[in-house]
């Protein structure tokens, strides 16, 4: 699909919050899902990886990215960043004026749909996981979980290793640890950040054969399409307008965009948000 270069009205104007290009991956499933609607996606590729910082530094970043995305005219924020879901949602959802969806519960709740065991293992950003956030979600849905932190997986995703051998053996140590022990009858496994989706051929591969691999991204697309039920109408049905925002530089974003999102990148504008 060609992105078209002008809006039609009556689209919704959905705005989309990452800390970088990985958030392209949810951008992905809501084009799918969602073509009557155009998107204002922000990449905050300046400040990333959001995956090691504290609540408060993500909290303020994010909040100053979607005021930033209601300004240029979204209408419904999707959090497509697992790290500022899991740490920032309510912030957010107390700076913006319009709904907000984050990915942990429509991930949480496809963990659920998955499982029969009732237990499940998490990977995310150290901070994902510290936060506790999806195994709230989870213990909420009484699913026991093994929450387990792959701060790796990022850069690997970024430099594009992602069939690379030093990716394979990293993911085999993370993934044998995860499983370990308590964990070693879970049957489903939540890959919990932005990135991770990349590498799913991959970890496919290295995890064992039972296991069930779900993300956010898709159920994430179900519950904003879900939400928008009174608005989305047949004859607003064409080709998705995609505006993309970023921090740092442009051509990097367009570049590194178009591999993670799966189609042409070009609309890409610099942003500099002042402190
Ligand atoms: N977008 C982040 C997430 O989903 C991963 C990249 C980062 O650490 O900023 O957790």
């Amino acid at each position: 699909m060609t992105p078209s270069q002008r809006s039609a009205p009556g689209r919704p104007k959905i705005g989309v919050f990452d800390s970088g290009v990985g958030g392209l991956t949810v951008l992905r499933a809501l084009v799918e899902r969602i073509p009557e609607a155009d998107y204002l996606y922000f990449g905050d590729t300046a400040r990333l990886p959001y995956g090691s910082k504290s609540a408060a530094t993500v909290a303020h970043y994010a909040v100053g990215a979607v005021r930033y995305l209601q300004e240029q005219g979204a209408e419904l924020l999707v959090i497509a960043c697992n790290t500022a879901t899991a740490l920032a949602l309510n912030e957010i959802k107390a700076a913006a004026g319009v709904e907000v969806i984050g990915v942990v519960e429509p991930g949480a709740h496809a963990a659920a749909v998955a499982t029969h065991k009732r237990k499940v293992v998490v990977i995310g950003t150290e901070a994902t996981i510290s936060s506790h956030a999806y195994r709230r979600a989870l213990e909420d849905r009484e699913i026991a979980v093994r929450e387990k932190a792959c701060p790796l997986f990022v850069p690997l995703v970024e430099e594009g290793w992602l069939e690379h051998p030093v990716t394979e053996q990293v993911a085999r140590i993370y993934l044998s640890e995860a499983f370990s022990d308590e964990a070693s009858d879970a049957d489903v496994l939540v890959l919990g950040c932005t990135h991770y989706p990349l590498i799913k051929p991959l970890l496919r591969r290295v995890a064992p054969a039972h296991i069930a691999i779900v993300d956010s991204a898709e159920s994430t697309a179900r519950d904003v399409a879900r939400h928008l039920v009174p608005q989305l109408k047949n004859e607003l049905r064409g080709v998705p307008l995609l505006k993309f925002f970023a921090t740092d530089s442009a051509e990097k974003f367009r570049k590194m965009g178009t591999r993670f999102l799966g189609l042409p990148v070009e609309d890409v504008v610099h942003v500099d948000l002042k402190e």
